[in-house]
Parts: structure tokens; C-alpha cells; sequence
């Protein structure tokens, strides 16, 4: 049985996020979507409001009874021990994702080397969204509904309305 952990911040849940569970779903037997605090990030959106979020997005999928969408607080390899996970799914999207990715899945590795991460390169629809830059361009009036579900969408434009 292969659990594995999709950590992120998530603030919100776009498409390119939404595409990484989809692939992860049809690799692994159980897949945790956990939705890091990060209060370092200064997130819009509270814990249990992308958690709410990335759970309505994921209800249409196919396999999303091997989805379980969780929140967290702790160092994500204790939270990965918790749910008897041995794997970190992260998606690459650039070049650019690599050192931070590289230096996170290193460091993950010393603090616990059963677990192994791995990386899924994002479609290439998807390569540009960040959650960052899809508030911005919302906050700026620009078309969204490209990169994020509609229900977040509508979720995103009540909260910097
Ligand atoms: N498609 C679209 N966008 C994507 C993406 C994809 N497939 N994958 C990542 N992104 C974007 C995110 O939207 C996010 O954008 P933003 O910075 O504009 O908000 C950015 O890429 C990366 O963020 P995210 O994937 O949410 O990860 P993160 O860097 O915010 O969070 C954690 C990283 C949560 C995994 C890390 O902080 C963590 O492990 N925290 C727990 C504490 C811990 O263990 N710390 C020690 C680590 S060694």
C-alpha cells in the first residue's frame, strides 16, 4: 500500500494543482492533499477555507475516494510518519522549481530518510500558474477562468471584493 502526501500551502487550489492529484490518484493507492498552515505565507484564505476549497474542486473527479484533503501544522515529515506515508508528491513546473524543490525533498530526506519524494512535471497548460500571480491578476480585474475551478473562482472574487 503506497500513501503518499501532496503538501502546498494551496491558497488557493488552482488547475495545475488540481491536474498533479488527478495523475497522483491513478500512482498511488492513497493520496493526502495536506494543506500546510504556512502562516509565514500570510495565506488569504484560513486553513479550513482551502481546505473546503480544494474539496469541492477535487468532487468531480474520478478515484477521489482515494483523496483525503487534510490540514497541518507540523514538520511535514512527522505529519507523513502520522499518516503512515512513504512518499512527498511535489509538481515541477519550471527549471526554476528545481533548487527549492531539490533543497526541500534533501532536507525532508535527512529528517527522515524512509520517506522519498517524488516529482511530477505539471502539464503544460498549467506551467505558469502559480496561486500568487492568479490573485493578483484577480485583485487586478483580470480574467481568471482559465486557472482555478469555478467554484474557487467565485470563492476568491467574494474575498478581495
Ligand atoms: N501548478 C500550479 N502551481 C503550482 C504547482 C502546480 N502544479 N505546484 C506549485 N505551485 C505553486 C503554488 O501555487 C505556489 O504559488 P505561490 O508561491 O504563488 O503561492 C508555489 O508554486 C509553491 O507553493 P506550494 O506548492 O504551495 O508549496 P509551498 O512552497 O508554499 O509549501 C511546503 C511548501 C508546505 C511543502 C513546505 O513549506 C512544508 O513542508 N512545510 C511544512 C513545515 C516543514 O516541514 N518544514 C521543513 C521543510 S524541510
Amino acid at each position: 500500500m503506497v500513501i503518499a502526501v501532496y503538501p502546498g500551502t494551496f491558497d488557493p487550489v488552482t488547475n495545475g494543482h488540481l491536474d498533479i492529484i488527478h495523475r497522483a490518484t491513478r500512482l498511488f493507492d492513497k493520496l493526502i492533499v495536506a494543506v500546510a498552515s504556512n502562516k509565514g505565507k500570510d495565506p488569504l484564505f484560513s486553513n479550513h477555507e482551502r481546505i473546503k476549497l480544494i474539496q469541492s474542486s477535487i468532487a468531480e473527479l474520478p478515484c477521489q475516494n482515494k483523496i483525503q484533503v487534510l490540514g497541518f501544522d507540523t514538520l511535514l515529515v512527522d505529519f507523513c510518519k502520522q499518516h503512515q506515508a512513504n512518499v512527498i508528491l511535489r509538481g515541477l513546473r519550471a527549471v526554476s522549481d528545481f533548487e527549492y524543490e531539490f533543497q526541500l525533498s534533501g532536507m525532508n530526506k535527512k529528517l527522515n530518510k524512509e520517506i522519498e519524494t517524488l516529482f511530477l512535471p505539471t502539464t503544460e497548460q498549467n506551467a505558469y500558474i502559480s496561486s500568487s500571480l492568479v490573485k493578483e491578476i484577480a485583485r487586478l480585474g483580470g480574467d481568471i477562468s482559465e486557472f482555478i475551478p469555478s467554484n474557487v473562482r467565485a470563492e476568491l472574487l467574494i474575498k478581495i471584493s
